[in-house]
């Protein structure tokens, strides 16, 4: 499987010449050249201004162009996209993008070693992920939430599922007490959140001392086409935002683990919707140390429905073009000589 770990510990630094086990990645770079072994590593200097002060958004994130729309990045389009595409999601959606072994390949970083640990599962839609989960905690131990019915209610027909808590909420505001969980996981959900820096400051919240967070999630394209389609879709983070948001929230051994489907040759010039597993420990019980303003989408405010309708269906169409790239890339694989860059 590709993937490769990155390390939130110090400056952003590059490293080449071999790298030990699991640290680096080698294979193409986002330009589909081959490179040598690389490894990056992050600094906590680059982002210490923003420790315990009021951060109502994340910096990085403030550095891309407001022109760029995201019309799904909200939660009532959230909503009716899955309301949509969880009749498709576990079967038509996820073998293109997020098969089982990229599952398990990307929560292995989330240590899930004793069975009767505390595990939320947020944003967990049909329990593709949970599955994975139940594989190494008991099932009674784990609560599936997500803010689609829809969604839930595949996840609610799986047998392995049966024992599992499941519960409709927000990722950015949590139903659970603080220093709850042993592990926050949450997979391909972050995309969907207005407010990614909250959601995490959550993950955070809910955990006990010790506790960890995974976030899996989608890296920003670097090819022109797929940079507009991700642009007008959803969010489609960079590698050093999601450093910087579990920095930020407080959490510490922050590593970055890099995952995506086999037959891409670990190719990320197109960008990947489950891209990273990013995981952060909590130091210290309590609260996030991150202090922010009001949310940014309250839900229960009524939106112009033309508005509403043209996010929803312009949105949906530039996902459409990702339901196209893994077959692109498939493709090619079977194409091109093994051993040689796609
Ligand atoms: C791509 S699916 C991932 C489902 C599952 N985690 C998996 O691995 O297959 C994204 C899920 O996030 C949920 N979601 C989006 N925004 C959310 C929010 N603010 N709070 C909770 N769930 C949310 C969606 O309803 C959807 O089920």
């Amino acid at each position: 499987m590709a993937s490769a770990m990155l390390n939130g510990a110090d400056n952003i630094a590059r490293f080449r010449g071999t790298t030990p086990n699991g640290l680096g990645f080698s294979g193409s770079d986002f330009h589909g050249k081959q490179f040598p072994k690389m490894r990056l590593v992050y600094s906590n200097r680059i982002s210490r201004s923003g420790f315990g002060t009021t951060m109502p958004k994340c910096s990085v994130s403030d550095s891309r162009p407001a022109s760029q729309p995201r019309f799904i990045q909200h939660k009532k389009e959230a909503f009716w996209f899955y309301r949509f595409l969880s009749i498709v999601y576990d079967h038509v959606i996820n073998p293109g993008h997020w098969t089982e072994d990229m599952r398990d390949d990307a929560l292995e970083p989330a240590d899930l070693y004793d069975r009767n640990m505390i595990v939320v599962d947020v944003g967990g839609g049909t329990g593709f992920t949970t599955l994975g989960i139940v594989k190494h905690v008991d099932a009674k131990n784990v609560t599936i939430l997500d803010q689609s019915p829809h969604q839930l209610a595949k996840a609610k027909q799986k047998e392995p599922l049966k024992e599992c808590k499941i519960i409709e909420g927000d990722a950015e505001d949590l139903p659970f007490r603080t220093d709850y969980a042993d592990r926050y996981v949450s997979a391909g959900s972050i995309e969907y959140w207005p407010d990614p820096q909250r959601g995490i400051k959550e993950a955070y919240r809910v955990l006990k001392l010790g506790g960890k967070a995974c976030v899996i999630g989608p890296v920003y394209p670097t090819f022109w086409l797929s940079r507009f389609f991700a642009d007008v879709w959803m969010l489609f983070p960079k590698e050093e935002e999601y450093i910087e948001w579990f920095q930020k929230a407080g959490f510490k051994n922050v590593q970055l683990k890099r995952i995506g489907p086999k037959w891409y040759r670990e190719v990320r010039r197109h960008g990947l919707i489950m891209g990273c597993s990013v995981t952060g420990v909590k130091p210290a019980s309590g609260d996030s140390p991150l202090q922010l303003g009001p949310k940014q989408e309250d839900v229960s405010k009524p939106v112009n429905p033309f508005v509403f309708l043209y996010r929803l269906i312009l949105g949906a169409l530039a996902g459409a073009y990702y339901v196209l790239v893994p077959i692109y890339m498939w493709i090619k694989d079977q194409i091109v000589p093994k051993g040689q860059p796609i």
